[in-house]
């Protein structure tokens, strides 16, 4: 709701011309370092997902700090789903195209089991490239997606739609 609007935007740092120019940079350490707003945030997020997922699914790296806390506070396991070549095998890969080039994000297949409803979250949903592999993912290891959640959402590059069909929850857009 409104609530974690409120603590994401008033915990975050706006950053010009990073990593190159042109692009404006949201930066999410503030809200990391402000202790009780941090403690709030993961525990409104826990609430709206109670009982309704059986692991939570964090993308490296900035995903992983959302989703260790709000594993532990649903009393889930965590999953990481990561950048190639850092997990050990036998892990699955779903390549995904970058403004020059691709990326590829992995996962240990023997990390979820069939029907288990798996909420996905990371700090930012931009192209949707990063999330939209991760589901892939997930959906090959036959779990069920529940939610894409973020804290920022920059519509314009249009990650809602390349992630169609999915709930897509963001604290604040752009
Ligand atoms: C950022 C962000 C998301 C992704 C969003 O991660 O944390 O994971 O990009 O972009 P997309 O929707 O266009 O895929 P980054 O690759 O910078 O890695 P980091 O979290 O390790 O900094
Ligand atoms: N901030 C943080 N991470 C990002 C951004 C941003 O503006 N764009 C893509 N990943």
């Amino acid at each position: 709701g409104s609530r974690i609007a409120e603590l994401v935007t008033s915990n975050l740092r706006e950053i010009p011309d990073f990593p190159e120019p042109g692009v404006l940079f949201r930066d999410i350490t503030p809200l990391l370092a402000n202790g009780p707003a941090f403690r709030e945030l993961i525990d409104l997020l826990a609430r709206r997902y109670d009982g309704r997922v059986d692991a939570v699914a964090g993308l490296e790296s900035r995903g992983f700090i959302l989703a260790a806390p709000l594993a532990t506070t649903l009393g889930v396991g965590m999953l990481t789903i990561r950048k190639a070549g850092k997990l050990p095998g036998p892990v699955i890969g779903v390549d995904y195209a970058l403004e020059y080039g691709t990326a590829r994000m992995e996962l240990r297949p023997d990390s979820v089991a069939a029907g288990d409803r798996v909420l996905v979250i990371d700090d930012v949903l931009a192209t949707g490239g990063t999330a939209g592999a991760s589901v892939r993912l997930l959906r090959e290891c036959g779990a069920e997606v529940v939610a894409v959640s973020v804290l920022l959402e920059l519509e314009a590059l249009g990650g809602r739609a390349r992630l169609e069909g999915l709930t897509v929850e963001s604290a604040v857009s752009f």
